[in-house]
């Protein structure tokens, strides 16, 4: 994609207008993103069927909606990519997921072009299948929610425990940022750091008796994401 094939249209039926032009061709996308809310897209895609050829990849980050869906409203023209960011993404931090239809499967030089995109926005990795997706959604498409929802609750505990807001917030973001910093600077598993942390009978073994007990941390986050997993589903049913 070069620079000066970069153009702005007001709205969708201007940029569908100004390609009844023969020679704005040249301003056919490689690529196009899809980002309206996944409900319109039964109302809007007939358009985008006009604009797609068998060049175009269709790129839609649209929660929800299965490949066949969009295979069903833009024929077999366009090469179709589903990616599922997360809002990190704003920051040039977040994680996609991406999956390309396994019954014809991406050029390598697209499968370059949609990477090297969406890494704009953090990192990326392609799902070997739709269920794949579907699962993998339920961690880093989520995920931050439950990161969020985390930071809320330490807060929460510490303000209960007579801490002041201020305090509580600012411990708990340092912590955490700081947990994670060290984490990823080097080799050692996060199982290993916990341990190195815990001294037997210690203060923090006594936090962690609560938090990795029957129906502590774990357990929560597996029917957590068994939940997520199962809504996804139903997502994908046709009439979705
Ligand atoms: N936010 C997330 O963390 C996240 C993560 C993964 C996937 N997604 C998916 O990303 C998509 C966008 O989410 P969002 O949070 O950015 O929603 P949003 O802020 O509501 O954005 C929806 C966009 O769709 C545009 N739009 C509405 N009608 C349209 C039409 N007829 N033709 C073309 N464009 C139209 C809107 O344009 P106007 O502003 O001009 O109305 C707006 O830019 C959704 O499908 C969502 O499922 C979001």
């Amino acid at each position: 994609m070069h620079d000066e094939r970069v153009v702005h249209f007001a709205t969708l039926s201007d940029f569908l207008k100004s390609l009844e032009d023969k020679s704005s061709k040249e301003f056919w996308p490689d690529i196009l993103v899809y980002a309206a809310k996944p409900h319109m897209t039964s109302r809007i895609l007939p358009d985008y069927k006009n604009i797609c050829t068998s060049q175009t990849t269709f790129l839609t980050v649209a929660a929800g909606k299965g490949l066949s869906h969009y295979q069903e409203l833009l024929g077999e023209g366009p090469a179709l990519v589903r990616a599922m960011p997360n809002t990190p993404s704003a920051i040039g931090k977040g994680v996609s997921l991406l999956i390309s239809s396994v019954t014809s499967p991406l050029a390598q030089e697209k499968k370059k072009q949609v990477t090297s995109l969406m890494d704009s926005v953090g990192s990326s990795y392609w799902c070997a299948s739709e269920d794949e997706f579907d699962r993998a959604t339920t961690l880093s498409g989520c995920g931050p929610a439950y990161v969020f929802a985390i930071v809320e609750a330490l807060e929460e505990a510490a303000r209960s425990l007579g801490l002041s807001q201020e305090m509580a917030q600012n411990l708990t973001y340092e912590t955490f940022q700081g947990a994670l910093s060290y984490l990823a600077s080097n080799n050692r598993t996060a199982a290993d750091l916990r341990e190195e942390v815990t001294s037997p009978g210690g203060v923090t073994q006594a936090a962690l008796s609560i938090l990795q007990g029957t129906e502590g941390l774990n357990s929560l986050f597996c029917n957590a994401l068994q939940k997520a997993y199962q809504r996804a589903l139903d997502f994908r049913e046709p009439s979705s």
